[in-house]
């Protein structure tokens, strides 16, 4: 009895981690003005095929016919999703729209480090605003986001590319571009192919690769050079290179690309993205004409980071902590007053405490060691002195007494 390949169970410890991943990518999309949507799970098959994502992903897509004779396919990716929702309320709303998501995404890809078939992104796109400035404030986000995890710019590295530089390079090595989703492709394995199968195919396309590498070297795309200005102005061009070996594998990217990476290459790229400023149109047959630009990052590969850099696992350690103690632990000393004790348990609960106690009659001192355990600050005392109340510093071991009228506020104060 175990999962299916590729796909995860979430124990409480793993459902902590994702949680604790989601709230920073929602507090910091948010404070960049996005507003959250999502879709359905399942969508119909002809999205991806007909004018879709491309590439590789196609040959990735759990699809199958449902009950009604539709073919049907779980989302691998959000972009044609929020393209076809876009589309379709696209007066609704002012634009530019800034929005984004954290959902669940499935490809049918060989698992394996950094690649399951089950994964969670947070996207984050912004259509309507086809200039510079939302290409900027797209990368600043993406940063932002890597540095609320407590990345450092030794750590991560984002790096920049622009598709039209290599439609510009074809053009002028072979006088057209007729080849260039073919010429991308090429490119984009640049890394991991032999020179000499390299060779090869970009003779098909009538390309040397002296050339090519001479291009990644020596190219400066003036308007990936402004852009790099704009991010030194915020302070976050440590972060980003550019590296003209980055054009991504799917196939709506029209001009500015970027992936980020860990600085230690041990892993695949933690988030990719770009701009698609034709998607829209091609989604709605010429309706509907916005620019857009947006990016994924992935739960998996942003996991493996989180635990291989020691400032962002101690960030995450402290933070599941804090998200899981109890705040409050009750310790009942005379079992003749459990009553009473329940009555404080529900009291401090209705002031928002989180409160623990024990379920059963046990040793007061099995009673403390479970209150340690369960990271609680203080304990409640509950016993024989009652009504009076004793309060229990667990860090400082020094006791107070109290009424029960004060001791929510007391305890407010203990705990802020
Ligand atoms: P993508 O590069 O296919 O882009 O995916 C973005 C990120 O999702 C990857 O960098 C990786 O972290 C994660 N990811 C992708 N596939 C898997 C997998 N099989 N297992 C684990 N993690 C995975 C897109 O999906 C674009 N739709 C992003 C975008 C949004 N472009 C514009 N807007």
């Amino acid at each position: 009895m175990q999962t299916l390949p590729g796909f995860r169970d979430f124990y409480p410890e793993d459902c902590a981690r994702r949680d604790y991943i989601t709230a920073v990518w929602r507090k910091v999309a948010r404070r960049y003005g996005f507003v959250e949507y999502d879709g359905p799970v399942l969508e119909g098959l002809d999205l991806y095929r007909k004018k879709n994502s491309g590439g590789e992903i196609l040959s990735q897509l759990f699809n199958f016919t449902d009950k009604g004779e539709r073919e049907v396919a779980l989302r691998p990716e959000m972009t044609p999703t929020l393209v076809r929702m876009v589309a379709a309320k696209e007066s609704h709303y002012k634009k530019p729209l800034k929005w984004f998501s954290i959902a669940s995404f499935f490809r049918y890809e060989k698992p394996q480090k950094g690649r399951s078939r089950e994964f969670l992104q947070l996207n984050c796109d912004l259509l309507g605003e086809g200039n510079q400035a939302a290409d900027a404030e797209m990368i600043a986000l993406m940063v932002d986001t890597l540095r609320a995890f407590g990345f450092t710019e030794k750590d991560v590295v984002l790096r920049l590319s622009d598709r039209n530089a290599w439609t510009e390079f074809l053009r002028e090595k072979t006088g057209g571009d007729a080849s260039l989703a073919e010429f991308l492709q090429i490119i984009d394995k640049l890394e991991r192919e032999s020179d000499e199968s390299l060779h090869e195919k970009l003779g098909t396309v009538g390309v040397t690769l002296p050339d090519v590498r001479d291009f990644i070297a020596n190219g400066k795309p003036s308007f990936l050079t402004a852009l790099m200005a704009d991010l030194e102005a915020r302070g976050l061009s440590a972060f980003v290179e550019v590296d003209l070996t980055i054009v991504r594998g799917l196939a709506y990217y029209t001009g500015l690309v970027f992936e980020v990476f860990d600085r230690s290459k041990k892993l695949r790229a933690v988030a990719g993205g770009g701009r698609y400023d034709r998607l829209l149109s091609d989604l709605s047959d010429g309706s509907v004409n916005l620019p857009a630009i947006g990016f994924g990052m992935g739960d998996v590969v942003l996991g493996s980071l989180i635990d291989q850099v020691p400032a962002a696992a101690e960030a995450m350690k402290a933070a599941l902590l804090l998200a899981s103690a109890s705040e409050v632990y009750v310790v009942i000393a005379d079992e003749a007053r459990r009553p009473e004790a329940l009555g404080i348990v529900q009291h401090l609960r209705n002031a928002g405490r989180r409160v623990d106690f024990p379920l059963v009659a046990s040793k007061v001192g099995k009673q403390f060691q479970n209150a340690e355990q369960s990271g609680a600050k203080v304990a409640v005392v509950i016993g024989n002195e009652w009504p009076v109340i004793k309060l229990k510093h667990l860090s400082t071991r020094t006791e107070e007494t109290i009424s029960l009228e004060a001791l929510a506020d007391r305890i407010t104060d203990l705990i802020k």
